[in-house]
């Protein structure tokens, strides 16, 4: 007579900063996960969870109506306490003790490196989906919730339009990134801003200036212009517009309302296909791999490739919003 199989546990997180899209991302990878005939389980809290033993068997209902929820119902947290080895050994018990054996981290790259010591203290495969609205992740075109949180910021950038042109003002808005201008990059070339700073672009004050000035001789009544965070330009370009330029200016810093919002279609679909595609690397015998999305093509990569890397920004971007840092 043949034993029935134990079902092995694949436990599901979500870690560092929370972005649209981790929702339908646990949800699918739970129900592939258990289609497959594995055991899914939810870790909660992130990291802090693994150490603290936050961890439970999926069920329907924990993962039921959650689709088009922002942020992550898992929640999520950067953990200190994961760079000791003793905290770490602490989190592999609680996984050897349930019979977890995989691992599958919803998250950006420092998650990634955290997950990539694991694997190599205590061999837990992982498999990695890159979810951040900053899209700084190496190797991959696309995260998970920059749709959402690029149309967070059109929204607010199409509002900020009506009150300048009403009366005749200059605008900064300060777009989240980190040290990425991805973000602030695609939504001046979408929004039509006349001005974008981002740090990957060398930008000339001066000519933006004589550009400007030489617009507004010839009609130009107001002026959006947008700044990655990482520029840390906010402040003093608002007051270059006003005093050089002769415009009157204001700042919008959008801040975290950016990472909020009910996922995008794009989102969920990029989510359901990084879910399947994360449980099926565990099952190809993958063991620490990304999955990536890239030249519209899916794929995984090597964590090497992923995480030691920087993300390069896309050269045909950089030439488009070229001429509004000049
Ligand atoms: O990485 C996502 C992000 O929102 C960045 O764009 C931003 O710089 C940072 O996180 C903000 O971090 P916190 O939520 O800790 O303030």
């Amino acid at each position: 007579m043949e034993l029935p199989t134990r079902r092995k546990g694949i436990a599901i997180m979500t870690s560092g900063g929370d972005s649209a899209g981790m929702n339908p991302a646990v949800k699918c990878a739970v129900e592939y996960a258990a289609q497959r005939g594995h055991e899914p389980y939810l870790v909660y809290d992130g990291l802090r969870g693994l150490i603290d033993d936050n961890i439970v068997l999926a069920t329907r209902e924990l993962v039921s109506g959650i689709l088009h929820r922002g942020g992550t119902i898992l929640r999520s947290s950067r953990s200190k306490r994961f760079f000791d080895i003793e905290y770490r050994r602490q989190a592999y018990e609680n996984l050897k003790k349930r019979g977890i054996e995989k691992l599958i981290v919803i998250g950006g790259d420092g998650s990634f490196r955290a997950l990539n010591q694991f694997y190599a203290d205590f061999g837990v495969p992982f498999a990695g989906i890159p979810a951040t609205i900053d899209n700084d992740i190496a190797g991959t075109d696309y995260c998970l919730g920059v749709d959402t949180a690029l149309n967070v910021i059109r929204q607010s950038i199409d509002s900020i339009r009506d009150t300048a042109s009403s009366f005749s003002r200059a605008f900064v808005v300060e777009v989240m990134g980190r040290h990425c201008g991805y973000l602030a990059l695609v939504s001046a070339l979408s929004c039509g801003a006349e001005i974008c700073l981002v740090p990957e672009v060398p930008y000339n004050l001066e000519s933006i200036g004589a550009r400007i000035k030489h617009e507004i001789a010839n009609g130009r009544r107001y002026v959006l212009a947008i700044t990655a965070e990482g520029t840390k330009m906010s402040d003093y370009l608002t007051r270059w517009i006003n005093d050089s330029i002769g415009m009157e200016a204001r700042l919008t810093v959008l801040g975290h309302v950016q990472r909020g919002g009910s996922p995008t279609v794009h989102d969920r679909v990029m989510a359901y296909k990084f879910a399947v595609a994360a449980v099926d690397s565990l099952d190809a015998g993958q063991t620490n791999t990304i999955m990536v999305f890239r030249d519209g093509t899916y794929g995984h990569l090597p964590i090497e490739a992923v995480a030691h890397q920087k993300y390069q920004l896309d050269s045909t971007l950089i030439k488009l919003a070229g001429p509004l840092a000049s």
